[in-house]
């Protein structure tokens, strides 16, 4: 197990879309399990492979938290994730691990379906809703370049880039 380091916005590895993975092996594996690891550590609740430098579909989600005791915590560990179905709308309050202090909301499909390989590359259906739905398409979108500030007005974008730069200076 190892801590990774984690790619800060706006580092262009962060907009390469992933390549899918054609096998699932032990590098794969252990890929996952060091991505977990740095997820807890950090502490955040999803992570994709470009927010640690590697180039493959790969996420790690755990949205299992303690304010709600009644959700079993449960860990993700994806391989080639896709959204099948999509359905409604709603708006989420997002941050990501590789945009430190950010805090916005954007708009997310309520409930969607992802069809995706386990970390023994078995094919697994997921159907979610609430905070689960919406980490996944955030982390989903990583492996397409996409973050999740590019929902926000160009204006928005600006100020968020500014504020930034001023944090790295320091
Ligand atoms: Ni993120």
């Amino acid at each position: 197990m190892a801590l990774l380091d984690i790619v800060l916005f706006p580092d262009a590895r962060l907009r390469e879309p992933c390549d899918p993975v054609t096998e699932v092996t032990d590098q794969i594996r252990q890929q996952l399990r060091d991505m977990a690891e740095t997820m807890y550590d950090a502490p955040g609740i999803g992570l994709a492979a470009p927010q640690v430098g590697l180039r493959s579909r790969l996420i790690v989600v755990d949205v299992g938290s303690d304010d709600e005791p009644e959700s079993p915590r449960r860990l993700y560990q994806l391989v080639n994730p896709e959204i099948t179905a999509s359905e409604g709308q709603v708006d989420s309050e997002e941050g990501c691990l590789s945009i430190p202090t950010i805090r916005e909301t954007v708009q997310r499909f309520e409930r969607i379906s992802v069809a995706a390989l386990d970390e023994q590359g078995q094919p697994i259906t997921i159907d979610a809703d609430g905070l689960l739905a919406i980490c996944l398409q955030h982390e989903i979108d990583h492996l397409n370049g996409i973050l999740f500030i590019d929902y926000l007005s160009k204006l928005k974008q600006q100020l968020i880039k500014s504020k930034l730069k001023k944090l790295a200076q320091r």
